[in-house]
């Protein structure tokens, strides 16, 4: 299997997908074929399929009823089928309606992802399972009537991982997101077996969300290689993002690699730039 990163968050909004696409930038630079990765994604924008990629008819077993499915999805979990979540995780009960409009569900994470690591693969691979409700992934797959499918996560994983040296991979909200019921991020990150990046604020209260989250984890069993802090928004300047950093260090069992700064424009160069600048390269280099 590839080396890699899993990246989580102390929060929803933190900045992942900005520091995933850094990470593809600063493992790239050490010369390793990296990739991302952002394997569930709610909150996807459902638009046409012709914006998208090609869709295929698909006939259930029960041939009354014709549903139309991304390519490469079967119909049970795809999101365009209309289905009725029934409570049990494998069985739906497909309403007999009519498509008249092809729609897919566009993963902007997983598209941006794509596009920082100049990959040209599916975005199937890249994002296997998407979501159309902004929603932790438990509550949108109910309201969607489509349970998760790992198998999917783990082949496009195994696939991803024979292409490139280094996955990035991106996880959704903080560790404790529920996936399925008994399934957090936590359990996808310790299935993917990389070490754990934790993104974090500067501000008032990163003390309290980074050391639950990155004890936590390690009291799970994770391996955490490091804490990057984000701007995600201009400096305040507060006292508070200027003394965190030093106490985060102070603290926290595990290396700070980097503070990364606002960024003006989140252009490839720009991140590229601001990701050599701005992270320990050492002490990524050791996971690779
Ligand atoms: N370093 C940065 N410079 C400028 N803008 C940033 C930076 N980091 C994050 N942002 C902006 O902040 C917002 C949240 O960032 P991002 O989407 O990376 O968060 P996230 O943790 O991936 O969110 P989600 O939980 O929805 O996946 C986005 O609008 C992003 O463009
Ligand atoms: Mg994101």
């Amino acid at each position: 299997m590839a080396k890699g990163f899993f990246v989580t968050g102390t929060d929803t909004g933190v900045g992942k997908t900005v520091i995933t696409a850094a990470l593809i930038k600063a493992v790239r630079l050490l010369g390793f074929r990296a990739c991302g990765m952002k394997p569930v994604e709610t909150g996807c924008k459902r638009v046409q399929s012709s914006e998208f990629g090609v869709t295929h008819k698909f006939i259930n077993n029960d041939t009354s009823k014709l549903s139309i499915c991304h390519a490469g999805l079967d119909p049970a979990s795809s999101s365009s089928l209309d289905s009725r979540f029934r409570g049990n995780d494998n069985e739906y009960e497909f309403i007999d309606k009519p498509f008249d409009k092809r729609t897919e569900l566009l993963p902007a994470d997983g598209m941006f992802l794509r596009e920082m690591a100049d990959m040209d693969d599916s975005i199937d691979l890249i994002t296997s399972i998407r979501f159309e409700n902004p929603l932790a992934p438990l509550s949108a797959s109910e309201i969607e009537g489509v349970s998760v499918d790992f198998s999917k996560i783990q082949k496009a994983y195994a696939d991803l991982s024979k292409n490139y040296n280094a996955v990035i991979v991106e996880g959704i909200g903080g560790l404790l997101v529920p996936i399925k019921k008994d399934y957090f991020v936590l359990d996808l990150a310790r299935d993917f077996g990389l070490p754990v990046i934790v993104v974090s604020r500067p501000g008032l209260g990163t003390l309290n969300h980074t050391m639950l989250t990155v004890n936590y984890a390690i009291r799970e069993g994770l391996h955490v290689a490091g804490i990057i802090i984000n701007h995600s928004r201009p400096p305040e300047d507060t006292i508070a993002e200027d003394t965190n950093p030093g106490i985060i260090r102070q603290i926290s069992p595990i290396p700070i690699i980097g503070i990364f700064p606002y960024l003006e424009d989140l252009q490839s160069s720009t991140i590229e730039k601001a990701a050599a600048k701005n992270l320990n390269i050492e002490i990524i280099k050791k996971y690779l």
